[in-house]
């Protein structure tokens, strides 16, 4: 090999240069970028116009962040790899509940509710009753187990989008189940919405034809103690965005009926009017690996 810098050597060489890396993980994971990025740029072979686009492109990208705005995160999001790396850190196992993406919108130090209490605070959206049961994988339910839940309003935004224009909290809670594992809560009935387009992803999304709408969904963490928390959602099923999420987060079992319910005495003893949408999903933990 040449001692100096080639097209051909051009990976040996800068990895050459990572043998007094201390770290070897660190060192790991420096010479895999360098090896697929030479490999990148050999297949592409920009021009160097097209070289400071990228750039420009992941400079933007960066500066579009604050404490309120992730565009990186947005950015591994729509390329599919949030969805890569969840799905390889929480690979179902022992009939668990399926992993999601958590996304931007997350709050965390949210208050706990009563079971059946109605999230929606700003009258907006169609009312909907979640259900369902915390469970092992043996099928016995857990008791304490708390259901952190969050979603968009009917207009298909966050609170934390619209900071003047909904209650605080809107259309977010935690429950926590006894010992029948079972859990209940009033809401709306999710509606799908675009992902934040204002941005460089806006930008990308649009220059290779793609949309930006991700399918109805209701978000969820579950914990419990002794139990490894699961992070995932649920799907309306229907959706007319649930084979083309912007971010790919659907998975088959995580998609759930939505059935409207016209039933005046239901609608009753939910605390809803008729009609209402009805939805339910029973979540499985699995007891944290010891060792
Ligand atoms: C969300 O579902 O809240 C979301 C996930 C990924 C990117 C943007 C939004
Ligand atoms: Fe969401």
């Amino acid at each position: 090999m040449s001692r100096y810098f080639t097209e051909e050597n051009s990976a040996e060489t800068v990895i050459s240069r990572l043998e007094s890396c201390p770290d070897p993980r660190f060192r790991q994971v420096m010479e895999s970028a360098v090896r697929h990025l030479h490999a990148f740029v050999k297949e592409v072979e920009p021009s160097i116009e097209e070289w400071r686009q990228a750039i420009d492109f992941l400079t933007a990208t960066g500066q579009m962040c604050d404490d309120r705005r992730q565009e990186w995160i947005l950015l591994s999001d729509t390329l599919g790899v949030s969805m890569l790396l969840e799905t390889i850190n929480h690979r179902a196992r022992d009939g668990r509940t399926e992993a999601t993406v958590l996304g931007p919108f997350h709050v965390a130090g949210v208050g706990v509710e009563e079971m059946g209490f109605d999230i929606c605070r700003d009258g907006k959206g169609e009312p909907c009753v979640v259900s369902g049961r915390v469970a092992d994988a043996g099928g016995r339910p857990i008791e304490g187990a708390v259901l952190d839940v969050w979603q968009t309003n009917g207009d298909g935004r966050y609170d934390v989008q619209q900071p003047d224009e909904q209650p605080e909290n809107n259309m977010r809670g935690k429950f926590v189940t006894g010992a029948d594992g079972r859990y209940w809560f009033r809401t709306t009935k999710p509606v799908s919405y675009p992902v934040p387009t204002d941005g460089p992803v806006g930008r990308m999304l649009d220059a290779t034809g793609r949309h930006a709408r991700r399918p109805a969904h209701i978000h969820f963490i579950v914990t419990a103690e002794g139990f490894e928390p699961v992070v995932t959602h649920i799907f309306v099923r229907g959706d007319p965005w649930i084979d083309s999420d912007a971010v790919f987060g659907v998975k088959e079992s995580l998609i759930v009926p939505f059935e409207l319910e016209e039933d005046a005495g239901r609608a009753r003893e939910a605390g809803v009017h008729a009609p209402f949408w009805t939805a339910e999903f029973d979540f499985a933990l699995v007891e944290t690996s010891t060792g």
